[in-house]
């Protein structure tokens, strides 16, 4: 939600920064603008996308060694060129970019409005850069301690980068909550949100933490706590691949990351299943064995599709752990007043690991005694360093704002740790854990065949492209899944679309079905299939336009249906990962053939980082 990236070097700024604003447009792109250092203090910046603001400048004198750019997802005030970062303070010596939210924004400045600086925007983040200035001013320091000292007075998350005209060569970057990494090249440093804007110039990261600041200047990278105590910055190699974080060929990020299921399902499962040797192994679980095996409760925390994921653990857990689960909105768990202890353990499924409601449950589920694991996907994020232990998913860089891979990753990791704590605790057999690796050890090349339907599943999408609304409909381990399909149409295409448990449908939803309402029922063979197959004729009954997904070879339901979608057939328990794929499919046919923007929906951002 927002990107930030900034360098300070001997190369040409201004194109290190449009191109990591590239990469980081999937956290937002309602308007984007860079601020450049040299001898003048100059911002540009634009409503649109970074190739609207590439257009802007490209007459500009856009020539300097330190800059910085933003790519904003809006919070306070709507997208446009005046409430685009950066900001520059009043006397315009000072400029700063925000990813955030400041909460006490308004007294603050009012306060600031009575010392006589002015505002143009409606931004919490002009209220920031007015307040350094301000402190800078009444206390007569150096623009380090005038940030360090407005850090004390703001209340809310921020990762901030800020530039002086009175002190150049220096670029200061603090965080709290919200997520930096600084590239430590040879006599370079660059700045940015995440690592996709600096992996092609420098393997040697430093991770900022919460209350840090960080000041890059001749040369020289200090960090500081905001009490001024000095930290030693730990250098760490990125693992990351520039192929991954490119089309490829590809339309859309999107089909993209449909295609790569079979290696990422494969990659979260490598070194963990091993078949041969017959063993699961995942470091995490290992450490925290004794703790799982006498947990009284799990509560499962996340949002969106990682909550879908976290509903299908739910599933997962009690069949074969025999633990009670909940699973919980980050969003309300946070803020209602839940009964935990220090034999819960909490799960913390997210793939960018940045999510702020999922952090603020992390929180206050530490502060309940309760032990923390968890399931994230982007390396060294806040939620991975936040838990007490925990599982990476291993499914490369999701770009796409739609989740996909990371679904699907998510809930391998979560069938292998259902997996290795049921037979810990021997509520799951030798042998049925035998045949459940052997199965899931087939899962990507189910996944592979379930891809062949993509042609199929276009053709389906031409004819449904212009419904209104759409139900999807599931039961047992297929009805997050039901939730997850419907999700993703909604989120990409707009079309209205609803999940639900499918025998729920008559408390309520059977009132919408008629002849108008395409509802895609997930109804493989599994041990709900019978009451399934009565569920898809009470649509029937009602005219509803049935989209079945079913099992290979199934006979029953074809004559029901209106389209029929086989998938390969497998366990319960790992149907998920399979039936997903046409629903995954559907969503990005109907979202291209409306026209609309896949990779970059609109009013959505891929990490969430503000409540
Ligand atoms: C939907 C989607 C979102 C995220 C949610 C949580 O396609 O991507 O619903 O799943 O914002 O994000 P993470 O998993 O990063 O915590």
């Amino acid at each position: 939600m927002c990107g930030i990236v900034a360098y300070i070097g001997h190369r040409e700024a201004c194109p290190i920064i449009i191109k990591g604003l590239r990469r980081l447009e999937y956290r937002g792109y309602d308007s984007a603008g860079v601020a450049l250092l040299n001898g003048e203090l100059n911002v540009f910046k634009k409503k649109g996308k970074v190739a609207d603001l590439e257009a802007f400048i490209a007459d500009k004198n856009v020539h300097a060694h330190v800059g910085m750019g933003h790519t904003r997802w809006a919070t306070h005030g709507e997208p446009n060129d005046v409430n685009a970062h950066p900001h520059y303070s009043t006397s315009e010596r000072i400029a700063i970019i925000h990813n955030g939210i400041i909460e006490n924004y308004a007294a603050l400045k009012t306060h600031l409005i009575q010392q006589g600086h002015e505002f143009h925007s409606d931004t919490d983040t002009e209220v920031f850069v007015n307040l350094i200035e301000e402190i800078q001013k009444q206390n007569k320091c150096s623009l380090e301690e005038a940030v360090r000292l407005a850090l004390h007075e703001v209340v809310g998350a921020y990762a901030i980068v800020v530039l002086s005209k009175d002190e150049p060569n220096q670029l200061i970057a603090a965080r709290k909550g919200s997520p930096m990494v600084i590239g430590v090249g040879e006599n370079e440093f660059f700045l940015a949100s995440d690592a996709t804007p600096i992996i092609e110039y420098t393997n040697e990261v430093v991770y900022v933490n919460d209350y840090e600041i960080a000041v890059i200047r001749d040369g020289k990278l200090d960090i500081r706590s905001k009490e001024d105590v000095p930290q030693t910055p730990y250098i760490q190699k990125l693992e990351l691949e520039l192929d991954s974080i490119e089309k490829g060929g590809y339309e859309h990020f999107m089909l993209k990351e449909i295609y790569e299921q079979p290696k990422s399902i494969m990659d979260s499962m490598r070194g963990r299943l091993e078949l041969e040797a017959g063993h699961l192994n995942m470091g995490g679980v290992r450490a925290f064995e004794q703790k799982f095996i006498n947990a009284h409760r799990i509560i499962i925390v996340a949002c969106g599709t990682s909550w879908h994921a976290g509903l299908v653990a739910e599933y997962l857990i009690e069949d074969l752990a025999r633990i009670p689960v909940e699973v919980e909105y980050a969003s309300e768990f946070r803020y209602r007043n839940p009964v935990l202890s220090e034999r819960d353990i909490v799960i913390a499924i997210s793939q960018s690991g940045e999510t702020a409601d999922t952090l603020a449950a992390i929180e206050l589920a530490k502060s309940k005694g309760a032990t923390i694991f968890g399931i994230c996907n982007v390396v060294g994020s806040s939620i991975a360093r936040a838990t007490d232990a925990g599982a990476y998913t291993h499914a490369g860089p999701e770009i796409g704002v739609a989740s996909t891979k990371a679904f699907t990753a998510q809930v391998t990791v979560l069938t292998l740790l259902a997996m290795i704590v049921g037979h810990r605790r021997g509520t799951l057999s030798d042998q049925r854990l035998r045949e459940l690796m052997m199965e899931l050890h087939t899962i990507p090349q189910k996944v592979e065949k379930a891809l062949e339907l993509d042609t199929e599943i276009r053709q389906i999408s031409e004819i449904f492209k212009d419904a209104a609304n759409f139900l999807y409909l599931g039961r047992g381990y297929n009805f997050p899944v039901a939730l997850e399909g419907a999700l993703k149409l909604k989120e990409i295409s707009y079309i209205h679309a609803e999940g639900y448990p499918a025998a729920e449908m008559k408390h309520g939803p059977i009132a919408l079905i008629d002849e108008n309402m395409p509802v895609v029922v997930i109804a493989t063979r599994d041990s709900s299939y019978e009451k399934i197959v009565s569920n898809i004729q009470e649509v029937k009954a009602r005219k509803g336009r049935i989209i079945a997904i079913v099992s290979e070879g199934d006979t029953v339901i074809p004559p029901m249906a209106e389209f029929v979608v086989e998938v390969p057939h497998t366990s319960d328990e790992l149907m998920p990962l399979v039936s997903v794929i046409p629903l995954q499919l559907l969503s990005y046919h109907i979202a291209v053939l409306r026209g609309c923007n896949v990779d970059q929906p609109r009013n959505l951002a891929k990490s969430v980082t503000v409540e």
